[in-house]
């Protein structure tokens, strides 16, 4: 199958994931690894799978993956996209307002994910969120693995 895995990441962190679901899917797909800047020079439409994946930030994705998935245009019929994010852990938000308010806002995942289906992409697994224990990461423990596991649960 060939996939195509697109991310934004400001510190680093959603890079750590795309990369590690880049690889889980190695083995048996041809799969590209591109950030939105280099998405902006790739044919995203011979993926029969494209993977989006973006930092929370204010409730939503990055401005520029907001911006590249308003331009994508599906296969006729429908191409399948999964969408995954990384948002903050909420029991590493100390305020217990904030921690409702981030909890209440929604995450980047859900937004990406209405906007490619609004677009006619077909969503092929539920949305993941993958957790970072600061404003600024790190990842969680885990979260590596746990992204390896989704990305082999979409083909
Ligand atoms: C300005 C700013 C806004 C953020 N807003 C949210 C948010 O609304 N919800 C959330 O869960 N995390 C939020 N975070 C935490 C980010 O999700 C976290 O920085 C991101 O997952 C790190 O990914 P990256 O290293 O790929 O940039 C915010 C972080 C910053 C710096």
């Amino acid at each position: 199958m060939n996939i195509i895995v697109a991310y934004d990441s400001i510190y680093g962190n959603t890079a750590k994931v795309a990369a590690a679901i880049a690889t889980a899917l190695e083995p048996d797909n041809s799969v590209r690894l591109v950030s939105v800047q280099q998405a902006r020079q790739t044919d995203l439409g011979t993926a029969d799978l494209l993977i989006v994946g973006s930092p929370t930030r204010g409730f939503r994705p990055t401005p520029q993956i907001s911006d590249l998935v308003a331009g994508l245009t599906p296969r006729s019929g429908g191409t399948a996209v999964a969408v995954f994010d990384t948002r903050i852990e909420p029991g590493a938000v100390r305020s217990g307002a904030l921690r409702w308010v981030v909890e209440v806002g929604g995450y980047a995942g859900s937004r990406m994910d209405e906007m490619l289906r609004g677009r006619g992409y077909v969503r092929k697994s539920d949305i993941a969120g993958f957790l970072v224990a600061g404003m600024r990461g790190p990842l969680k423990p885990g979260e590596i693995d746990r992204a390896a596991d989704w990305a082999r649960s979409l083909v």
